[in-house]
């Protein structure tokens, strides 16, 4: 027999080698996948769609948004959607793509703008890309809460515009992390990032609150669980890092911020439609809760003409958490990545249980 003389061994390697082969002849002779990329995206991402071999990318290749009627265009007949969070991927958009539609891959940790429901029943899968901005949306929560609580914004103005007339004791001052409580709602990565960030700066306790409680993560920063009206009550700074979902939508309302203290500062990273922005409008303008800092807001741009543009105790930044060079890079490869191995029918880096 020709098979004589072969140790085991080499005859398992000798079927894997043709098992290799053959799957990759068989990538080879499959048509190209119709992928629809959203956004002028890092090349290095582009570079790993284009160098796989296995995709036909058409590019919406500009900063800015992609207009709906282009969005729907462009995905009709895809197999691969690579988007990112400004595009809404709901039940006309699915039925536009079509069956042949077999991955999704966001460019973005957050989900909100997906149809979930819609996705699963057509058997879809969904790629994300958590952890990789965990440390860059910490550190801006950071900074952001300290720009709001000491009033930077106001500071830096008035030095450049003459109201600096000389050192007074009480002029500008603001709210220090020192000795205080610090409240998280959602102590997910981003919120438990958080936390361990601001544990130097001598915070006294921290409150959380989530659907359920998470031990182990409470434990290591010594958090307790609280409802969030007792989080509201007791917290000289309240950060928000829940997902946004039908039960979070409106949560931080008139009645919640009528609970806090009237020198607690109000921090948002997670989604603004967390938010009741009329009643946040109230609250700060009234002298309700001191001050307030955001990173997302309903709608996005915000309006130059909305009204908490015109409070000096609201500090505004246009949805930059994740925005270091490095971490927009690693978001954007760990997406196309994602995207290929959909395509492939490989497991993905990083996939979202439906
Ligand atoms: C940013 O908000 C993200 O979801 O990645």
């Amino acid at each position: 027999m020709w098979l004589r003389g072969f140790s085991r061994g080499t005859l398992t390697e000798l079927s894997r080698a043709v098992t290799n082969e053959a799957r990759h002849t068989m990538q080879r002779n499959r048509p190209l996948a119709r992928v629809f990329v959203s956004r002028r995206v890092p090349q290095e991402a582009l570079s790993l769609l284009r160098d796989s071999g296995i995709c036909d990318i058409k590019h919406w290749d500009s900063d800015d948004p992609v207009p709906r009627t282009d969005l729907l265009k462009g995905v009709a007949g895809v197999d691969g959607l690579y988007c990112l969070l400004t595009e809404k991927i709901d039940k006309e958009l699915l039925d536009t793509a079509g069956p042949n539609l077999k991955v999704i891959s966001t460019m973005s940790v957050g989900f909100d703008h997906l149809s979930l429901e819609e996705i699963k029943k057509r058997g879809i899968r969904v790629g994300y890309t958590p952890d990789v901005l965990t440390n860059a949306s910490a550190e801006l929560t950071v900074a952001l809460l300290l720009a709001t609580s000491r009033r930077l914004m106001e500071a830096v103005a008035e030095a450049k515009n003459g109201g600096w007339g000389t050192w007074k004791p009480m002029w500008l001052c603001g709210y220090g992390l020192s000795d205080s409580t610090v409240g998280i709602v959602g102590l997910g990565r981003i919120g438990f990032a958080v936390a361990q960030r601001l544990k130097p700066f001598g915070v006294k306790k921290f409150l959380y609150t989530d659907y359920e409680p998470k031990p182990e993560a409470a434990a290591e920063i010594q958090a307790e669980y609280v409802s969030l009206d007792k989080l509201a009550e007791q917290s000289d700074f309240v950060t928000i890092h829940c997902t946004l979902t039908p039960e979070t939508v409106g949560l931080c309302n008139k009645e919640f911020f009528s609970k806090m203290k009237r020198t607690a500062v109000f921090i948002n990273v997670s989604r603004g439609a967390v938010v009741n922005q009329d009643d946040l409008y109230q609250a700060l303008s009234t002298g309700q809760i001191a001050a307030a800092g955001l990173d997302v807001t309903v709608p996005e741009p915000l309006p130059t003409n909305h009204p908490l543009f015109a409070l000096k105790n609201c500090v505004i930044l246009p949805h930059i958490a994740s925005a270091t060079l490095a971490t927009r890079t690693t978001m954007a490869v760990l997406a196309a990545n994602n995207l290929l191995a959909g395509l492939k029918d490989e497991p993905m880096p990083k996939e979202l249980t439906l």
